[in-house]
């Protein structure tokens, strides 16, 4: 064998093994290049064929062809098994567990306080009732006087008021009450002139909202706390529909079997005036602390609107009249979920407000 085709020996026994051995994809394709590439080293070594003698040519040739094609497959098996151990290695890093479990997307719910309040609405809606709301900053004329509370009203101590500081007074070290008489709304009864000198009769509207009071906080005191004010203002409106509704709200808010009272009871705006109350829901009449051991439970207060008020907002009480009623919607929720202390209700503490998840 002549020293050519010895050269093309080798090379295909150095190419074979150096194809075997290489690590990636990248360096076959290289190999690829040196060694069968149109400027590589075979094609070097077929160029002095030439320099053979001529019988000797076609052997060599065909020895050139076979080492080629020897490499050409050892190249494309060593690439299909790369190819193989790179997928693996990807099947690997990028494992994707079709059975795993989802992960629970985390969605909000109301506060059990706005799902009572939501509640009312739906139960109010079904008796035409619709929603005005009124600001929560209010002046001491809508608070109390359009409301029969004059400035010497005894009555003003039943609302303990935030007034609002005139400006720079704090700043200055002597707080002084703003000369607009401006306050936090003390309940969300101003709401009802409003809404009389907003609306024509008949009107029947649902005022829910945030209130204020100047209390000291305990297990049943807030400083602030939330109202739903009702109001109808029609021609021929009688106590009898005030009691029917709100028992029929009872009802729906507790249950058919819910027990109910009316008690009298008084507020300037409100005349006659009377107290509602369910029957506790904690020991079920029988008297727990709960209910100071009275059995019942106060939810809201009401009466027919007083002349001097629908006059305030517009009307000539010959004419017109109507009832309101101010209910406590976090009572009615501490009493609807055996909530024991209102300051839980204003803690923004997850672990008791996720309790709540029904108000979706
Ligand atoms: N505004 C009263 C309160 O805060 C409740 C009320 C509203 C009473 C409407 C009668 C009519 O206590």
């Amino acid at each position: 064998m002549d020293e050519l085709s010895r050269q093309v020996e080798a090379l295909g026994g150095e190419g074979l093994e150096r194809v075997a051995a290489a690590p990636d994809s990248a360096a076959v394709e290289e190999l690829r290049h040196e060694l069968l590439g149109r400027s590589g080293r075979l094609t070097a070594l077929l160029r002095q064929l030439g320099s053979v003698p001529a019988e000797d040519r076609p052997a060599l040739g065909q020895r050139a062809n076979k080492v080629r094609r020897q490499l050409e497959a050892a190249i494309e098996e060593r690439l299909s098994t790369l190819r193989g151990s790179d997928l693996e290695a990807r099947l690997a890093s990028e494992a994707l567990d079709m059975s795993a479990p989802g992960r629970p997307v985390r969605v909000g719910h109301l506060h059990p306080v706005h799902t009572l309040m939501r509640d009312l609405r739906e139960v109010f809606h079904a008796y035409g009732f619709e929603v005005f709301e009124g600001p929560e900053i209010e002046t001491e004329e809508y608070n109390f006087e359009l409301l029969n509370i004059g400035p010497d009203h005894p009555a003003r101590d039943l609302w303990d008021t935030l007034y609002v500081a005139e400006p720079g007074s704090v700043e200055a070290g002597e707080p002084r009450p703003a000369g607009d008489g401006t306050i936090l709304r003390t309940h969300t009864s101003p709401v009802q002139i409003r809404a009389m000198r907003a609306l024509e009769p008949p009107i029947r509207v649902l005022m829910p909202g945030r209130c204020f009071r100047y209390e000291a906080v305990d297990a049943s005191h807030g400083f602030e706390f939330f109202q739903v004010e009702g109001l109808v203002l029609d021609r021929d409106t009688s106590l009898a529909d005030l009691k029917g509704l709100l028992e029929e709200v009872a009802r729906a808010l507790y249950g058919a079997d819910v027990r109910t009272r009316f008690r009298p009871g008084y507020y300037p705006f409100t005349e006659p005036s009377v107290a509602f109350d369910i029957g506790c829901l904690v020991c079920g009449g029988a008297g727990c602390p709960a209910c100071e051991r009275s059995g019942w439970m106060t939810i809201l207060g009401a009466g027919m609107i007083h002349p001097t008020v629908i006059r305030n907002g517009g009307y000539d009480p010959d004419v017109y009249q109507g009832y309101a009623f101010g209910m406590g919607p976090d009572r009615m929720t501490m009493l609807r979920h055996g909530i024991a202390d209102i300051r839980l209700l204003f803690s923004a503490d997850l672990r008791f407000l996720t309790q709540f998840s029904e108000g979706r």
